[in-house]
């Protein structure tokens, strides 16, 4: 087989069909469920967003409520699991321990094993619930204080926040966060997204599906990247390093993070949304380290641009955006986590909706065949 015949990384492949997303790079357009990301991001709120890539449809006011109150109802990690992550190595990674309390989740629900539409259903909302409670947990373990219990009198994002911090922060940050979520959270088969899909074509269970989409969003070239892009800023250090700096990198063939897409190859869809909710966030702020990272974003972006035509993914903006919200760096992958659930587990039912099970071909390129010689005469 020839390496024109090989689709290396998958590259260009269409594997199936999907009626979740649809990223159009000609245009640099995204839409869920047919509406424009943009849209979504400045007029609705996360929940309404989670809701529509479940159900194919915005809701209406009393189908938000329910939605809402469903939400709730579905709060609230088990004495165990709490324990579990009591118990947690400070130093792992959060992603690392979120990657294992999902999969202690799955190990408690009895019906783990039912993967019929309303079964898949439950599960979803349950793990769009109780993420956020296992990292905001997490994070205060691997501070020394006590975990917060969810408020039920606060929405999805003020909850979050107050699992976390133990307040809810202005309305413009919390509007910011919901963006990012929004912005966050489908994106059609995406290198963890398909993880999940391969496992769910397996008929493995969907608590498995997305433990391995948690792993596969890990790495620094697909969700790590957010992270990647926040020591990057603080290694430039300032504003007028920051031409210098991606020069430099740049000679020296580094990957430069938060920058190109296997997909987009003329600019992010989500960008300009993200950079608007990064600068509100700034301006929020107001500090003069806010107005630094800023600035030095302006800087890298332009020279990246303009030296090699590479354009800022999402990750660009949401990393700092983050860490002006006051998260720590490790934890800005988890969150993404806490937003993709919605996108990984609609792609999981669409899988089992019309299953086949994804197996492709590879080209052997080891030795050829040959005979075993007994260990005594080797
Ligand atoms: N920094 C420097 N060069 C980059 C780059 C980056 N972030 N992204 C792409 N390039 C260059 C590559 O070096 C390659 O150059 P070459 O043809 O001279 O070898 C060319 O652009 C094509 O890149 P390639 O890595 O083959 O594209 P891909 O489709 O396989 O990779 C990414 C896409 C996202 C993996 C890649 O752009 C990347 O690693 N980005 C940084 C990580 C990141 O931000 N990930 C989040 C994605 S949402």
């Amino acid at each position: 087989m020839s390496d024109s015949e090989i689709k290396y990384g998958l590259a260009g492949v269409v594997t199936d069909d999907t009626a979740v997303s649809k990223v159009m790079p000609e245009i640099n357009s995204l839409t869920y469920r047919g509406y424009k990301v943009q849209d979504l991001a400045s007029q609705c709120r996360f929940e309404e967003v989670a809701y529509l890539i479940w159900n194919k449809e915005l809701p209406t006011q009393s189908q938000l409520s329910d939605f809402v109150a469903r939400e709730k109802s579905e709060r609230g990690l088990s004495d165990d699991l709490k324990n579990v992550i009591s118990r947690f190595n400070k130093q792992a990674h959060p992603m690392d321990t979120l990657r294992t309390a999902i999969s202690f989740l799955g190990q408690e629900d009895k019906t783990t094993e039912d993967s019929s539409p309303d079964g898949l259903y439950d599960k979803a909302i349950r793990m769009y619930a109780k993420i956020p409670e296992m990292i905001a947990a997490d994070y205060r373990h691997k501070q020394g204080l006590s975990a917060i219990a969810p408020d039920n009198g606060l929405e999805f994002s003020e909850n979050f926040f107050n699992m976390c911090f133990g307040e809810v922060p202005a309305d413009e940050v919390i509007k910011c966060f919901d963006i990012s979520m929004t912005l966050y959270a489908e994106h059609s088969f995406n290198a963890s997204t398909f993880a999940a899909r391969v496992i769910a074509s397996t008929t493995s269970d969907i608590y498995s599906a997305v433990t391995g989409g948690v792993g596969a969003l890990k790495g620094p070239l697909h969700g790590g990247a957010n992270e990647a892009v926040m020591h990057m800023l603080k290694e430039v250090g300032e504003p007028d390093n920051a031409r210098e700096w991606m020069l430099t990198a740049l000679r020296e063939k580094r990957k430069i993070m938060g920058f190109g897409h296997r997909v987009y190859r003329s600019g992010d869809s989500r960008v300009p949304t993200m950079t608007e909710a990064f600068k509100k966030m700034v301006d929020v702020i107001g500090s003069d380290e806010a107005k630094k990272y800023w600035e030095m974003s302006r800087g890298l972006d332009d020279t990246m641009v303009s030296e090699k035509g590479i354009y800022p993914n999402l990750d660009f903006p949401a990393g700092p955006a983050y860490y002006l919200m006051g998260f720590d760096i490790p934890m800005f992958t988890p969150l993404f986590v806490a937003s993709r659930i919605t996108g990984w587990t609609a792609h999981v039912m669409e899988q089992l909706g019309d299953n086949k099970l994804i197996r492709p071909l590879s080209n052997y390129t080891g030795s050829g065949q040959r005979d075993v010689v007994a260990m005594s005469k080797r």
